[in-house]
């Protein structure tokens, strides 16, 4: 009688996980591939939204400095857990969320004011990262980072500086979504799917970035074979016009409706593809290319990289015309121009 009764208070005392649960494996374990995005914007957003679709981290971290909005999101995502694979989304402000993280993208920074010049917009980014990217490394001495923030190249470079990371260690996103825009529309004038029109915008993202015609193809099919003038101004079919689409749609879609997040979201989740599951693919993403093509300042351009599991594994020596080298000479000149008088780096 004494004994039932004290199985019953047991069984009272019991709670409902202990009742269910047999627990065997005893250690926590680190997570293995572990992302974090910093900035919960838009942009920052459609990066994570992304990248859970696609199964590529088995933890997501969000960092802002704007509270309410980033447990709000946080929330948002863990809400949909039931239909994703990452069982782990965490939030804070503060930079230890990140720990044992492999890949950061990096999205924070304010944007350009009306009149304010580039360097001022650079300097009052610099100003930010310098809190941002030494606590990233702090607590992720092996990541890669995925730099987003606009002005791309330079912020990479800027990051590079801040990190104490090697070079291979931080990418820019640089003109992989421009590449993506003009795979797209010129496939869309040929009637074909995007991944099937192969070609690349390289240098620096936005305005002055180059198309290398040269190398644009159809299965191997060189379309300056067929059309000796594609992309000059001497062509009468003015293929040309496809990258001034490119340059132009960008600024496009933010008049329309106010930003772009999400090409550039499915672009940044297609890096940490390439990055998280070693796939040595190639990407036009910003690299640091002092010593190459006549370079001689340390500035960040895109050109084609191979993506592993370490980060920039390798860049492809393209073989450009002498005119797309001088235009990425002057790519870089410009953006040393504006980096050498950056304070504090
Ligand atoms: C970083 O990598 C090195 C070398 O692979 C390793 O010894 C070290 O434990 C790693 N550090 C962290 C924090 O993962
Ligand atoms: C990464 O891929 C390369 C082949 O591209 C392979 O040699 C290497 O062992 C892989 N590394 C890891 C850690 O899986
Ligand atoms: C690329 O290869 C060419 C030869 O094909 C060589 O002349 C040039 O120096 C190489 N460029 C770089 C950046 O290594
Ligand atoms: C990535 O590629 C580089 C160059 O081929 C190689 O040294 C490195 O070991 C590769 N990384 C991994 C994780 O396999």
């Amino acid at each position: 009688m004494r004994l039932l009764w004290w199985s019953v208070i047991i069984q009272i005392m019991a709670s409902v996980m202990e009742k269910l649960i047999t627990p065997l494996a005893t250690a926590p374990e680190l997570p293995t591939n572990k992302v974090t995005v910093v900035g919960v914007g838009q942009v920052g957003m459609a990066c994570a939204v992304s990248i859970l679709l696609r199964d590529l981290c088995d933890e997501l971290a969000l960092v802002d400095v704007i509270e309410d909005k980033l447990k709000g999101e946080m929330m948002d995502l863990q809400h949909g857990s039931l239909f994703l694979k990452t069982h782990k989304i965490v939030a804070d402000k503060d930079y230890s969320v990140t720990a044992n993280s492999r890949i950061v993208v990096v999205t924070a920074g304010v944007r350009q004011q009306e009149g304010e010049s580039r360097l001022n917009l650079v300097q009052r980014n610099v100003n930010i990262f310098k809190h941002i990217i030494p606590q990233i490394v702090k607590y992720s001495p092996n990541c890669t980072l995925v730099v987003v923030s606009n002005p791309v190249d330079v912020l990479t470079y800027v990051t590079w500086k801040l990190s104490g990371l090697p070079k291979h260690r931080v990418i820019g996103s640089g003109t992989n979504l421009d590449s993506a825009r003009f795979r797209y529309i010129m496939a869309e004038k040929l009637g074909i799917h995007a991944t099937s029109f192969n070609g690349y915008i390289l240098g620096e993202h936005g305005d002055s970035s180059v198309p290398v015609w040269s190398g644009a193809n159809v299965a191997g099919v060189s379309l300056q074979k067929l059309n000796p003038a594609i992309g000059t101004d001497q062509d009468s079919e003015n293929w040309k016009d496809a990258h001034k689409m490119v340059v132009d749609s960008a600024y496009e879609v933010i008049k329309l409706k106010g930003y772009t997040n999400w090409a550039i979201g499915l672009s940044v989740a297609d890096l940490t593809e390439s990055l998280v599951r070693n796939l040595s693919r190639v990407h036009p993403v910003s690299t640091m290319v002092k010593g190459m093509y006549g370079i001689n300042d340390e500035v960040y351009l895109s050109l084609p990289c191979v993506l592993n599991s370490s980060g920039v594994a390798s860049v492809v020596n393209m073989t450009l015309t002498d005119q797309e080298v001088a235009q990425l000479k002057k790519s870089a000149d410009t953006l040393w121009s504006i980096q050498k008088d950056l304070k504090d780096l």
